[in-house]
């Protein structure tokens, strides 16, 4: 009696499924060339995830690729925005890694990406003029002011506004950007043309957002990330009088959503995103200028050789025999061979927090330094130079504090004390 009752319900909800099935297609079919809104930003150098830890594995240019491509073959007419904030700090490397996202987003082809500080650091001269930078706020600079797209039956505007107060103000490179005003609003209103849709890129204070809202101009404002935490993600950004949708920092997610919809949703780039093939190359061919950076930076790194001031976990063996044999069966005296497996054993980026004293007197290469290859003694207990000389006199350092010199952020988000040093725990 009971299992029947159960089974004609199963059915009747299959029917009602089928129904809402229809329904959809029925629905898809007649909404489909509606625009599709994807929207990507402050990527801040995070290419692709380092795959420390699961939890902070998300992001990347390879899996952001693979989604666009999926909504690129699902919806015929997508608008594809980013906020900028692209670039990494300012560094050798990441003049290399520069490169690398540029190249990537000519090939993911936005529509129209608007500059943030991140850009600004290295200066104009090494955007690419050949994607679409947009700066409406901008005086006699070569980037496009107001970008029109015809989609989906609709006719677009992309505006882009980044304050100038956020900007680092270099003689050689002025921003010469000017902030909001009604009389910039006024003159952004004459340019456009009548019957347009209107969608702002914005990066500024809550009160310059607050300005254009009350201008009830825009059908669409999106916004740059203020939260440098990829552990705690805020997505809203408040203003006096509204929230608005605020991109999630480090490139971890992306907004998408038909035009209509009047708040789009957020998507985590998890591993269960595949990588986009198309990007594999660039990635290759990045990995390889690394390894050179790499390896023309180690000659000068040669000389410095003779200063180490580490000593390596064999020298400790003889006199700690307890506490070399549980580090030796840690994942701490394997983690360059980690870095070997996922091929970045020469990446300085990985290298810092999987060897000893890198770029601190260290570590160099497992040719040159391989007895301070992995994380050691020395790591957590500091050098211990002093102290193999006279044990006695020099006690090495009380190593509980070390812990979060690696274990941080994404590269280690569960990480607490009480239930990782017993882990590891050695007298
Ligand atoms: C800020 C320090 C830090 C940096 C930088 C770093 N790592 Fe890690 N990595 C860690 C820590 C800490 C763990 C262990 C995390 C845990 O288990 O909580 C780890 C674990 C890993 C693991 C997982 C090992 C396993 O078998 O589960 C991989 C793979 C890895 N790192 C690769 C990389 C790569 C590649 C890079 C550079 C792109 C990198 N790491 C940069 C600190 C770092
Ligand atoms: C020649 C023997 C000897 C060698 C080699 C040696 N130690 Fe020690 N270590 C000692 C002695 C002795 C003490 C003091 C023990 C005590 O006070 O109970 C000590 C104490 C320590 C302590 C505890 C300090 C504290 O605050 O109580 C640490 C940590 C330590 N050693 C780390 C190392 C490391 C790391 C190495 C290798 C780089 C090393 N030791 C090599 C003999 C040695
Ligand atoms: C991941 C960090 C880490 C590594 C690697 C590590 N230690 Fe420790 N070590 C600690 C911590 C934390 C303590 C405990 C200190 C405390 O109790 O406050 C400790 C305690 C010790 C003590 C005892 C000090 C005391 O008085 O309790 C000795 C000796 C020691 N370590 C030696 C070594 C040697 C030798 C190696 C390498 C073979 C090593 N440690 C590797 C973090 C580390
Ligand atoms: C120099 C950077 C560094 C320091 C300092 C460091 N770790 Fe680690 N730790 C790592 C890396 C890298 C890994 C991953 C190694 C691998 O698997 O390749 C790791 C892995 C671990 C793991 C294994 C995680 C697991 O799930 O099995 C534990 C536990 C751990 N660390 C505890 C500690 C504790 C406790 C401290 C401080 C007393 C500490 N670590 C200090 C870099 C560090």
């Amino acid at each position: 009696m009971k299992m029947h009752s159960v089974s004609s319900l199963s059915l009747k909800v299959t029917r009602l499924l089928l129904g809402l099935l229809g329904t959809f297609l029925v629905g898809a079919t007649l909404v489909n060339a509606e625009p599709y809104i994807v929207v990507s930003g402050d990527l801040r150098g995070e290419i692709k995830p380092c795959g420390c830890a699961e939890e902070g594995d998300m992001g990347g240019l390879q899996r952001r690729g693979t989604a666009l491509s999926n909504w690129r073959s699902e919806h015929p007419d997508v608008m594809y925005l980013d906020l900028g904030n692209n670039f990494p700090k300012p560094s050798a490397q990441g003049k290399l890694k520069l490169d690398l996202i540029q190249q990537a987003l000519k090939l993911l082809k936005p529509v129209a990406i608007l500059p943030g500080p991140y850009e600004w650091n290295y200066g104009q001269a090494t955007w690419d003029t050949f994607l679409p930078y947009l700066l409406s706020n901008a005086i006699d600079l070569p980037w496009s002011q107001v970008i029109s797209q015809e989609i989906g039956g609709e006719r677009w505007e992309i505006w882009g506004y980044v304050t100038p107060s956020l900007l680092y103000q270099n003689e050689n490179d002025p921003p010469n950007l000017v902030p909001v005003s009604d009389s910039l609003i006024q003159q952004w209103q004459s340019q456009s043309q009548p019957g347009t849709k209107r969608l702002l890129l914005f990066r500024g204070t809550s009160v310059e957002a607050d300005r254009f809202l009350q201008s009830g101009w825009f059908d669409r404002i999106l916004v740059g990330s203020t939260n440098d935490d990829e552990l705690n993600q805020v997505t809203t950004f408040t203003t006096e009088t509204q929230l608005l949708q605020m991109i999630p920092t480090k490139g971890q997610g992306l907004y998408h959503g038909f035009s209509s919809s009047d708040q789009l949703e957020v998507r985590w780039l998890r591993p269960d995103t595949a990588d986009w093939e198309s990007l594999t190359p660039l990635f290759t061919n990045y990995d390889q200028e690394v390894k050179q950076l790499f390896l023309s930076g180690l000659k000068r790194m040669q000389k410095l050789q003779q200063e180490t001031q580490f000593v390596g976990a064999t020298v400790c063996t003889t006199c700690h025999t307890q506490a070399h044999q549980s580090w030796k069966s840690s994942r701490h005296s394997n983690a360059l061979a980690t870095l070997t497996r996922v091929g970045k054993d020469f990446d300085p980026e990985c290298l810092q927090c999987h060897v000893v004293g890198f770029q601190q007197k260290g570590f160099l290469s497992s040719q040159l330094t391989p007895q301070l290859a992995n994380v050691q003694c020395e790591n957590c207990h500091g050098s211990a130079q002093e102290h193999i000389k006279n044990p006695l006199n020099h006690p090495p350092l009380e190593a509980r504090q070390s812990c979060v010199n690696c274990h941080v952020g994404s590269h280690s988000p569960s990480f607490n004390l009480s239930t990782y040093w017993p882990k590891i725990q050695h007298k």
